[in-house]
Protein backbone atom coordinates (compact mmCIF):
# COMPACT_ATOMS: atom_id res chain seq x y z
CA UNK A 1 0.00 0.00 0.00
CA UNK A 2 1.11 3.38 -0.84
CA UNK A 3 1.52 5.93 2.58
CA UNK A 4 0.66 9.15 2.14
CA UNK A 5 3.47 11.75 1.79
CA UNK A 6 4.43 13.33 5.22
CA UNK A 7 3.50 16.58 3.45
CA UNK A 8 -0.20 15.38 2.04
CA UNK A 9 -0.46 14.14 5.48
CA UNK A 10 0.55 17.47 7.33
CA UNK A 11 -1.90 19.58 4.61
CA UNK A 12 -4.78 16.95 5.55
CA UNK A 13 -4.10 17.43 9.19
CA UNK A 14 -4.58 21.43 9.09
CA UNK A 15 -6.88 21.02 6.99
CA UNK A 16 -9.49 18.62 9.22
CA UNK A 17 -8.24 21.29 12.05
CA UNK A 18 -9.20 24.38 10.54
CA UNK A 19 -12.51 22.92 9.52
CA UNK A 20 -13.09 21.61 13.29
CA UNK A 21 -12.38 24.90 15.03
CA UNK A 22 -14.71 26.76 12.15
CA UNK A 23 -17.67 24.35 13.37
CA UNK A 24 -16.96 24.75 16.94
CA UNK A 25 -16.95 28.05 16.72
CA UNK A 26 -19.72 28.61 14.39
CA UNK A 27 -21.87 26.38 17.00
CA UNK A 28 -20.26 29.25 20.08
CA UNK A 29 -21.80 32.22 17.91
CA UNK A 30 -24.93 30.51 17.74
CA UNK A 31 -25.32 30.38 20.81
CA UNK A 32 -24.22 33.38 22.21
CA UNK A 33 -26.61 35.24 19.47
CA UNK A 34 -29.23 33.02 21.12
CA UNK A 35 -28.59 34.05 24.76
CA UNK A 36 -28.51 37.30 23.75
CA UNK A 37 -31.97 37.23 22.07
CA UNK A 38 -33.29 35.29 24.79
CA UNK A 39 -31.90 37.93 27.27
CA UNK A 40 -35.37 39.40 27.36
CA UNK A 41 -33.33 41.85 25.46
CA UNK A 42 -35.75 42.61 22.01
CA UNK A 43 -34.33 46.63 23.13
CA UNK A 44 -31.00 45.92 22.60
CA UNK A 45 -31.87 45.30 18.82
CA UNK A 46 -34.23 47.73 19.06
CA UNK A 47 -31.12 50.46 19.91
CA UNK A 48 -29.46 48.98 16.82
CA UNK A 49 -32.37 50.08 14.81
CA UNK A 50 -32.61 53.16 16.06
CA UNK A 51 -29.63 54.32 14.50
CA UNK A 52 -29.81 52.98 11.42
CA UNK A 53 -33.36 54.70 11.03
CA UNK A 54 -32.10 57.83 12.91
CA UNK A 55 -35.31 57.42 15.45
CA UNK A 56 -35.06 60.26 18.29
CA UNK A 57 -35.35 59.31 21.70
CA UNK A 58 -36.79 61.73 23.90
CA UNK A 59 -36.77 61.20 27.91
CA UNK A 60 -38.53 62.70 30.51
CA UNK A 61 -39.73 61.75 34.43
CA UNK A 62 -42.77 62.25 36.08
CA UNK A 63 -44.50 62.27 39.61
CA UNK A 64 -47.14 63.83 41.40
CA UNK A 65 -49.28 66.30 39.09
CA UNK A 66 -47.08 66.49 36.05
CA UNK A 67 -49.26 63.85 34.00
CA UNK A 68 -50.88 66.37 31.90
CA UNK A 69 -48.08 69.03 31.78
CA UNK A 70 -46.04 65.90 30.25
CA UNK A 71 -48.34 64.88 27.65
CA UNK A 72 -48.55 68.55 26.31
CA UNK A 73 -44.90 68.76 26.24
CA UNK A 74 -44.88 65.27 23.98
CA UNK A 75 -47.75 66.66 22.07
CA UNK A 76 -45.79 69.64 21.40
CA UNK A 77 -42.83 66.96 20.14
CA UNK A 78 -45.34 64.93 17.95
CA UNK A 79 -46.49 67.53 16.36
CA UNK A 80 -43.54 69.32 14.69
CA UNK A 81 -41.51 66.05 14.71
CA UNK A 82 -41.06 64.86 10.97
CA UNK A 83 -39.19 61.80 11.97
CA UNK A 84 -40.14 58.54 14.02
CA UNK A 85 -39.78 58.95 17.49
CA UNK A 86 -39.14 56.65 20.57
CA UNK A 87 -40.26 57.64 23.83
CA UNK A 88 -39.13 56.71 27.43
CA UNK A 89 -40.69 57.55 30.40
CA UNK A 90 -40.49 56.98 34.09
CA UNK A 91 -43.67 57.85 36.06
CA UNK A 92 -45.20 56.54 39.25
CA UNK A 93 -47.01 52.98 39.12
CA UNK A 94 -50.08 54.93 39.40
CA UNK A 95 -49.74 56.75 36.27
CA UNK A 96 -48.64 53.88 33.48
CA UNK A 97 -52.01 52.73 33.20
CA UNK A 98 -52.99 56.22 32.00
CA UNK A 99 -49.84 56.60 29.69
CA UNK A 100 -50.13 53.38 28.29
CA UNK A 101 -54.05 54.14 26.98
CA UNK A 102 -53.23 57.69 25.87
CA UNK A 103 -50.32 57.02 24.19
CA UNK A 104 -51.57 53.78 22.65
CA UNK A 105 -54.53 55.69 21.09
CA UNK A 106 -51.93 58.55 19.92
CA UNK A 107 -50.12 56.09 18.23
CA UNK A 108 -52.49 54.74 16.26
CA UNK A 109 -53.55 58.34 15.16
CA UNK A 110 -50.48 59.69 14.43
CA UNK A 111 -48.93 58.24 10.51
CA UNK A 112 -45.23 58.50 11.86
CA UNK A 113 -43.44 56.07 14.03
CA UNK A 114 -43.90 56.48 17.23
CA UNK A 115 -43.00 53.95 19.92
CA UNK A 116 -42.62 54.25 23.63
CA UNK A 117 -41.61 52.37 26.87
CA UNK A 118 -42.71 53.36 30.42
CA UNK A 119 -40.41 52.62 33.66
CA UNK A 120 -40.87 52.47 37.48
CA UNK A 121 -39.47 55.27 39.28
CA UNK A 122 -36.30 53.70 40.60
CA UNK A 123 -33.62 54.58 43.05
CA UNK A 124 -30.84 52.59 44.64
CA UNK A 125 -32.72 51.28 48.28
CA UNK A 126 -29.04 52.79 50.17
CA UNK A 127 -30.02 56.77 49.89
CA UNK A 128 -33.26 56.21 48.41
CA UNK A 129 -35.42 58.66 50.38
CA UNK A 130 -32.64 61.56 49.97
CA UNK A 131 -32.71 60.91 46.70
CA UNK A 132 -36.54 60.75 46.42
CA UNK A 133 -36.42 64.35 48.46
CA UNK A 134 -34.00 65.50 46.55
CA UNK A 135 -35.59 68.84 45.11
CA UNK A 136 -38.43 68.16 43.23
CA UNK A 137 -39.91 64.15 43.86
CA UNK A 138 -38.55 62.09 41.92
CA UNK A 139 -36.80 64.70 40.07
CA UNK A 140 -33.31 63.01 40.46
CA UNK A 141 -34.36 60.38 38.80
CA UNK A 142 -32.63 61.14 35.28
CA UNK A 143 -29.10 61.22 37.28
CA UNK A 144 -29.55 57.25 36.75
CA UNK A 145 -30.33 56.92 33.82
CA UNK A 146 -27.45 56.09 32.25
CA UNK A 147 -27.51 52.98 34.24
CA UNK A 148 -30.86 52.25 34.38
CA UNK A 149 -31.21 52.14 29.96
CA UNK A 150 -27.67 49.74 28.87
CA UNK A 151 -29.75 49.37 25.79
CA UNK A 152 -30.40 53.43 25.11
CA UNK A 153 -27.54 54.69 23.12
CA UNK A 154 -28.19 58.75 23.27
CA UNK A 155 -31.32 60.55 24.45
CA UNK A 156 -32.60 64.13 24.99
CA UNK A 157 -34.17 64.50 28.47
CA UNK A 158 -36.46 67.14 29.40
CA UNK A 159 -38.07 68.47 32.28
CA UNK A 160 -41.95 68.29 31.78
CA UNK A 161 -42.54 71.68 32.02
CA UNK A 162 -40.69 72.24 28.76
CA UNK A 163 -42.81 72.88 24.89
CA UNK A 164 -40.75 72.14 21.59
CA UNK A 165 -41.61 75.00 18.93
CA UNK A 166 -39.27 73.02 16.30
CA UNK A 167 -38.66 69.62 15.32
CA UNK A 168 -37.04 67.54 17.58
CA UNK A 169 -34.78 65.80 14.77
CA UNK A 170 -32.61 69.64 14.62
CA UNK A 171 -31.92 69.33 18.35
CA UNK A 172 -30.80 65.69 18.58
CA UNK A 173 -28.05 67.08 15.23
CA UNK A 174 -26.36 68.54 17.80
CA UNK A 175 -24.70 65.07 18.86
CA UNK A 176 -22.57 64.92 15.21
CA UNK A 177 -21.20 68.09 16.76
CA UNK A 178 -19.92 66.75 19.94
CA UNK A 179 -16.31 66.70 20.18
CA UNK A 180 -14.62 63.43 21.42
CA UNK A 181 -14.38 64.82 24.83
CA UNK A 182 -18.50 65.72 25.20
CA UNK A 183 -21.05 63.91 26.76
CA UNK A 184 -23.94 65.86 27.36
CA UNK A 185 -25.32 69.04 25.61
CA UNK A 186 -26.97 71.88 27.82
CA UNK A 187 -27.84 75.21 27.83
CA UNK A 188 -26.19 77.81 30.35
CA UNK A 189 -28.54 78.96 33.22
CA UNK A 190 -27.95 82.49 32.01
CA UNK A 191 -25.30 83.87 30.02
CA UNK A 192 -24.61 87.04 31.62
CA UNK A 193 -22.65 85.95 35.09
CA UNK A 194 -24.19 89.38 36.49
CA UNK A 195 -27.71 87.86 36.51
CA UNK A 196 -27.05 84.08 36.74
CA UNK A 197 -28.27 82.78 39.79
CA UNK A 198 -25.07 80.29 40.34
CA UNK A 199 -22.35 82.94 41.04
CA UNK A 200 -24.41 84.94 42.90
CA UNK A 201 -25.99 82.36 45.35
CA UNK A 202 -24.33 79.12 44.88
CA UNK A 203 -22.60 77.44 47.92
CA UNK A 204 -21.18 74.36 45.86
CA UNK A 205 -18.91 74.26 42.75
CA UNK A 206 -20.45 74.69 39.57
CA UNK A 207 -20.01 75.01 35.35
CA UNK A 208 -18.31 77.77 34.15
CA UNK A 209 -18.77 81.26 35.17
CA UNK A 210 -22.37 81.22 35.09
CA UNK A 211 -23.85 77.38 35.82
CA UNK A 212 -26.04 75.34 33.92
CA UNK A 213 -29.81 74.74 33.43
CA UNK A 214 -30.79 70.64 33.30
CA UNK A 215 -34.04 71.88 31.55
CA UNK A 216 -33.23 70.65 28.18
CA UNK A 217 -30.17 68.27 28.31
CA UNK A 218 -28.88 65.75 25.32
CA UNK A 219 -27.19 63.11 26.88
CA UNK A 220 -24.99 60.32 25.06
CA UNK A 221 -25.46 57.58 27.29
CA UNK A 222 -22.75 55.38 26.14
CA UNK A 223 -20.19 58.30 26.86
CA UNK A 224 -21.84 58.93 30.22
CA UNK A 225 -21.41 55.37 30.94
CA UNK A 226 -17.67 54.92 29.76
CA UNK A 227 -16.80 58.67 31.79
CA UNK A 228 -18.85 56.67 35.32
CA UNK A 229 -21.16 59.09 35.60
CA UNK A 230 -22.70 56.81 38.21
CA UNK A 231 -19.97 56.83 40.36
CA UNK A 232 -20.22 60.31 40.78
CA UNK A 233 -23.43 61.75 41.59
CA UNK A 234 -24.10 59.41 44.81
CA UNK A 235 -20.62 60.73 46.63
CA UNK A 236 -21.39 64.46 45.83
CA UNK A 237 -25.21 64.20 46.82
CA UNK A 238 -24.00 63.05 50.35
CA UNK A 239 -21.18 65.47 50.39
CA UNK A 240 -23.77 68.54 49.03
CA UNK A 241 -27.31 67.80 50.04
CA UNK A 242 -27.78 70.50 51.97
CA UNK A 243 -26.29 72.92 49.96
CA UNK A 244 -28.16 72.44 46.71
CA UNK A 245 -31.60 73.74 46.36
CA UNK A 246 -32.03 72.60 42.93
CA UNK A 247 -31.10 69.23 43.40
CA UNK A 248 -29.79 67.23 40.19
CA UNK A 249 -29.52 70.03 38.43
CA UNK A 250 -27.04 71.38 41.00
CA UNK A 251 -25.31 67.88 41.55
CA UNK A 252 -24.67 68.06 37.30
CA UNK A 253 -23.21 71.38 37.45
CA UNK A 254 -21.15 69.89 40.36
CA UNK A 255 -19.48 66.98 38.12
CA UNK A 256 -19.18 69.55 35.64
CA UNK A 257 -17.15 72.46 37.32
CA UNK A 258 -14.22 69.63 37.30
CA UNK A 259 -15.40 67.92 34.00
CA UNK A 260 -15.88 71.34 31.83
CA UNK A 261 -14.47 69.84 28.28
CA UNK A 262 -17.34 66.63 28.75
CA UNK A 263 -19.98 69.79 27.96
CA UNK A 264 -21.28 70.94 24.81
CA UNK A 265 -22.53 74.43 25.51
CA UNK A 266 -26.33 74.41 23.30
CA UNK A 267 -27.69 78.06 22.70
CA UNK A 268 -30.52 79.79 24.76
CA UNK A 269 -32.81 78.93 22.61
CA UNK A 270 -33.10 75.26 23.13
CA UNK A 271 -33.46 76.37 27.14
CA UNK A 272 -35.57 79.49 26.98
CA UNK A 273 -36.72 80.55 30.35
CA UNK A 274 -38.90 84.28 31.38
CA UNK A 275 -35.45 85.10 32.74
CA UNK A 276 -34.15 85.21 29.49
CA UNK A 277 -36.66 88.02 28.79
CA UNK A 278 -38.52 89.41 31.95
CA UNK A 279 -36.02 92.06 32.42
CA UNK A 280 -35.49 92.30 28.12
CA UNK A 281 -33.74 90.52 26.17
CA UNK A 282 -30.75 88.64 27.24
CA UNK A 283 -30.99 85.65 24.18
CA UNK A 284 -30.15 87.36 21.35
CA UNK A 285 -30.07 84.15 19.27
CA UNK A 286 -33.75 83.70 19.98
CA UNK A 287 -34.71 86.97 18.87
CA UNK A 288 -32.85 86.39 16.00
CA UNK A 289 -33.60 82.84 15.02
CA UNK A 290 -36.34 82.04 16.90
CA UNK A 291 -37.06 80.19 19.80
CA UNK A 292 -36.98 76.40 20.04
CA UNK A 293 -37.03 74.74 23.12
CA UNK A 294 -39.52 76.71 25.64
CA UNK A 295 -39.03 76.00 29.11
CA UNK A 296 -41.63 77.60 31.54
CA UNK A 297 -39.91 77.10 35.02
CA UNK A 298 -40.98 78.45 38.33
CA UNK A 299 -44.82 77.57 36.59
CA UNK A 300 -44.38 80.36 34.02
CA UNK A 301 -47.02 78.21 32.00
CA UNK A 302 -49.57 78.90 34.43
CA UNK A 303 -48.89 81.92 36.12
CA UNK A 304 -50.04 85.50 35.25
CA UNK A 305 -46.81 87.26 35.63
CA UNK A 306 -45.76 85.35 32.42
CA UNK A 307 -48.81 85.50 30.17
CA UNK A 308 -46.43 84.98 26.63
CA UNK A 309 -45.71 81.34 28.32
CA UNK A 310 -49.25 81.19 29.02
CA UNK A 311 -50.56 81.94 25.65
CA UNK A 312 -48.55 79.65 23.99
CA UNK A 313 -48.85 76.62 26.34
CA UNK A 314 -52.68 77.20 26.04
CA UNK A 315 -52.59 76.88 22.44
CA UNK A 316 -50.63 73.77 22.30
CA UNK A 317 -52.89 71.97 25.47
CA UNK A 318 -55.81 72.91 23.29
CA UNK A 319 -54.44 71.52 20.76
CA UNK A 320 -56.13 67.89 20.51
CA UNK A 321 -54.25 64.93 18.99
CA UNK A 322 -56.36 63.28 16.14
CA UNK A 323 -59.02 66.19 16.20
CA UNK A 324 -59.79 67.83 13.08
CA UNK A 325 -57.95 70.99 14.64
CA UNK A 326 -54.93 71.94 12.15
CA UNK A 327 -51.46 72.69 12.54
CA UNK A 328 -52.75 75.83 10.43
CA UNK A 329 -55.26 76.76 13.10
CA UNK A 330 -52.65 75.91 16.08
CA UNK A 331 -50.28 78.45 14.94
CA UNK A 332 -53.10 81.08 13.85
CA UNK A 333 -54.31 80.58 17.96
CA UNK A 334 -50.74 80.75 19.06
CA UNK A 335 -50.83 84.11 17.48
CA UNK A 336 -54.12 85.34 18.50
CA UNK A 337 -53.26 84.50 22.32
CA UNK A 338 -49.72 86.31 22.06
CA UNK A 339 -51.82 89.04 20.43
CA UNK A 340 -54.44 89.10 23.70
CA UNK A 341 -51.75 89.20 26.29
CA UNK A 342 -51.41 92.09 29.01
CA UNK A 343 -47.58 93.59 27.37
CA UNK A 344 -44.74 91.85 29.29
CA UNK A 345 -41.06 92.32 28.41
CA UNK A 346 -41.29 88.82 26.91
CA UNK A 347 -44.50 89.24 25.15
CA UNK A 348 -42.49 92.10 23.32
CA UNK A 349 -40.62 89.33 21.65
CA UNK A 350 -43.64 87.69 20.47
CA UNK A 351 -41.99 87.02 16.96
CA UNK A 352 -39.14 84.80 18.42
CA UNK A 353 -42.08 82.66 20.00
CA UNK A 354 -43.77 82.22 16.41
CA UNK A 355 -40.50 82.10 13.75
CA UNK A 356 -40.00 78.11 14.38
CA UNK A 357 -43.39 76.99 14.46
CA UNK A 358 -44.41 78.95 11.32
CA UNK A 359 -41.18 78.02 9.42
CA UNK A 360 -42.30 74.57 10.59
CA UNK A 361 -45.69 74.28 9.30
CA UNK A 362 -44.66 75.95 6.14
CA UNK A 363 -42.12 73.63 5.28
CA UNK A 364 -44.05 70.55 6.28
CA UNK A 365 -47.43 71.32 5.64
CA UNK A 366 -47.45 73.98 2.62
CA UNK A 367 -48.68 76.90 4.25
CA UNK A 368 -49.25 80.28 2.63
CA UNK A 369 -47.32 82.97 4.00
CA UNK A 370 -48.59 85.14 6.65
C1 LIG B 1 -55.66 67.06 33.60
O1 LIG B 1 -56.49 67.06 32.43
C2 LIG B 1 -57.75 66.48 32.65
C3 LIG B 1 -58.49 66.35 31.33
O2 LIG B 1 -58.08 67.28 30.39
C4 LIG B 1 -58.52 67.33 33.66
O3 LIG B 1 -59.78 66.79 33.89
C5 LIG B 1 -57.72 67.38 34.96
O4 LIG B 1 -58.34 68.24 35.87
C6 LIG B 1 -56.31 67.85 34.71
N1 LIG B 1 -55.54 67.70 35.94
C7 LIG B 1 -54.71 68.63 36.40
C8 LIG B 1 -53.98 68.31 37.65
O5 LIG B 1 -54.57 69.70 35.84
C1 LIG C 1 -50.86 48.83 27.36
O1 LIG C 1 -52.08 48.69 26.69
C2 LIG C 1 -52.10 47.67 25.73
C3 LIG C 1 -53.38 47.76 24.91
O2 LIG C 1 -54.43 48.33 25.61
C4 LIG C 1 -51.91 46.34 26.44
O3 LIG C 1 -51.93 45.28 25.49
C5 LIG C 1 -50.59 46.36 27.18
O4 LIG C 1 -50.41 45.19 27.92
C6 LIG C 1 -50.50 47.54 28.10
N1 LIG C 1 -49.15 47.65 28.61
C7 LIG C 1 -48.88 48.02 29.84
C8 LIG C 1 -47.44 48.12 30.20
O5 LIG C 1 -49.74 48.29 30.63
C1 LIG D 1 -22.55 58.37 21.55
O1 LIG D 1 -21.21 58.05 21.76
C2 LIG D 1 -20.84 56.80 21.22
C3 LIG D 1 -19.42 56.52 21.66
O2 LIG D 1 -18.59 57.58 21.32
C4 LIG D 1 -21.02 56.82 19.71
O3 LIG D 1 -20.69 55.58 19.16
C5 LIG D 1 -22.47 57.16 19.40
O4 LIG D 1 -22.65 57.29 18.00
C6 LIG D 1 -22.89 58.45 20.08
N1 LIG D 1 -24.33 58.64 19.89
C7 LIG D 1 -24.84 59.66 19.18
C8 LIG D 1 -26.34 59.72 19.07
O5 LIG D 1 -24.16 60.51 18.68
C1 LIG E 1 -21.29 92.94 35.00
O1 LIG E 1 -21.12 93.94 35.99
C2 LIG E 1 -19.90 94.62 35.90
C3 LIG E 1 -19.77 95.52 37.13
O2 LIG E 1 -20.96 96.19 37.40
C4 LIG E 1 -19.84 95.40 34.58
O3 LIG E 1 -18.63 96.08 34.48
C5 LIG E 1 -19.96 94.40 33.43
O4 LIG E 1 -20.03 95.07 32.19
C6 LIG E 1 -21.22 93.56 33.59
N1 LIG E 1 -21.20 92.52 32.61
C7 LIG E 1 -22.21 92.25 31.81
C8 LIG E 1 -22.00 91.16 30.81
O5 LIG E 1 -23.27 92.84 31.86
C1 LIG F 1 -51.98 89.62 15.73
O1 LIG F 1 -51.61 90.98 15.65
C2 LIG F 1 -50.99 91.32 14.41
C3 LIG F 1 -50.48 92.75 14.48
O2 LIG F 1 -50.90 93.40 15.61
C4 LIG F 1 -51.98 91.13 13.27
O3 LIG F 1 -51.35 91.48 12.03
C5 LIG F 1 -52.37 89.68 13.24
O4 LIG F 1 -53.36 89.46 12.23
C6 LIG F 1 -52.94 89.26 14.58
N1 LIG F 1 -53.14 87.81 14.51
C7 LIG F 1 -54.17 87.19 15.03
C8 LIG F 1 -54.28 85.71 14.77
O5 LIG F 1 -55.01 87.74 15.73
Amino acid sequence: MKRFPFYTTLILIIIFSVSTILYLNSKISMRNTKLYSNHQNKRIFKSKLMKKNDEVVLSFVVCDSRFNESLNLLKSGLIFTQSSLHVVIFAEDDLHKKFNSTLTKWKMLIARPFTFELHKINFPEANRKDWMNLFSKCAAQRLFIPALLPHVDAMIYVDTDTLFLGPIEILWNYFTKFKATEISALALEDENPNVSWYPRFAKHPFYGKCGLNSGVMLMNLTRMREFGWIDYITPIMLRWKSNIPWGDQDIINIIFHYHERAVHELSCRYNYRSDQCMYGDACADATFNGIFVLHGSRRAFYSDKQPAFQAVHRAIEEFEIGADLSPKMLLVNMEKYLNETTPSNCGNLKDAFLKIPTETFKKHYNLPDR
